[in-house]
C-alpha cells in the first residue's frame, strides 16, 4: 500500500486563535498517514502547542540561509527547529514570483538539511510555459538548480503547476501523473532514490481520490482546502 503524505500550506492565513480553534477540531478526527502543517511563522507556537501530543508535524514556510545575524525580518531555521519544527518549505511559486527567489533556494535547502530538517521542495511551470511545451524543460531547470546541493534523505518534492495554484483549475490526473513520472525519473537518474512527490494546486476533497490513485502521486500539498478542518480531513482520508 502507498505511504501517503498530506501537507497543509496555510500561507498568510489564520491568527494564533484561529490556529487553536482549527486544531481543537482537527485533532478530534482519527487520521492515518504523515500529516504536515505549514502555518504562518507567527502562528507556529500555537500550532506546536496544540499538536504536541499528536503525530502531526509542524513546518515553517520560509527560512533564511543562516542561523542568526543582521537579517531583519528573516526566520532562522535553527530557531524554528528549537521550537519543534521538523520541516521547511522551499521553492514555493509564491516565493519564486513575489519574492524573486531562485539562486538562494539551493542554499536554503542545503542549510535546512544540514540541520537535519526535512524539506518540501516545490517545482512547477506557468500556464505560458505549459502552452509552449516547456513543462519538462522548466521542471528540469528547477530540479537541477534547487537540488544541486541536496541529499535524498529528508527530501520531499512537490509538483505544483503555477496555473493550478489558488485558481480552482486542478491539473487533470493524467497531466499530474505525466509530470510526476517525469520528476520521478529525473530524481532516480540523479541519485535521489525513494523521494516522495506530492501534487499541489487546487486539491479538494472532490478531486483528491482520483489524483491519489495515480502511481507516481504520493500525497498532496494543499493551500485553500487545508484552512477548513473538515475539508482537509476529507483529503487526508483518501
Ligand atoms: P491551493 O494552493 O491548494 O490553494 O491551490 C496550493 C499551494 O500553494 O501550495
Amino acid at each position: 500500500m502507498k505511504h501517503k503524505i498530506f501537507a497543509a500550506n496555510w500561507k498568510m492565513y489564520k491568527t494564533p486563535q484561529q490556529t487553536q480553534e482549527f486544531f481543537k477540531k482537527f485533532l478530534s478526527y482519527d487520521l492515518k498517514g504523515d500529516i504536515f502543517f505549514f502555518p504562518p511563522a507567527l502562528c507556529l507556537s500555537s500550532a506546536l502547542d496544540e499538536t504536541k501530543n499528536s503525530n502531526i508535524q509542524i513546518g515553517i514556510q520560509n527560512i533564511y540561509t543562516k542561523a542568526e545575524g543582521a537579517f531583519t525580518g528573516e526566520n532562522s531555521a535553527r530557531t524554528a527547529q528549537e521550537m519543534g519544527c521538523s520541516t521547511v518549505l522551499v521553492g514555493h511559486s509564491e516565493r519564486r514570483t513575489l519574492f524573486h527567489e531562485s539562486e538562494i533556494l539551493s542554499e536554503k535547502l542545503q542549510y535546512a538539511q544540514s540541520l537535519g530538517l526535512k524539506v518540501v521542495f516545490c517545482v512547477g511551470e506557468t500556464l505560458e510555459q505549459r502552452e509552449n511545451n516547456q513543462t519538462e524543460k522548466i521542471l528540469t531547470e528547477q530540479l537541477q538548480s534547487g537540488l544541486r546541493k541536496a541529499q535524498a534523505q529528508n527530501l520531499i518534492v512537490a509538483y505544483e503547476p503555477v496555473w493550478a495554484i489558488g485558481t480552482g483549475k486542478t491539473a487533470t490526473s493524467q497531466q499530474a501523473e505525466e509530470a510526476h513520472r517525469f520528476i520521478s525519473q529525473w530524481l532516480e537518474k540523479n541519485n535521489f532514490q525513494n523521494v516522495p512527490i506530492l501534487y499541489g494546486g487546487s486539491v479538494k476533497p472532490e478531486n483528491a481520490p482520483e489524483l491519489i490513485s495515480q502511481p507516481h502521486i504520493s500525497g498532496f500539498l494543499v493551500g485553500g482546502a487545508s484552512l477548513d478542518p473538515e475539508s482537509f480531513k476529507k483529503i487526508c482520508s483518501v
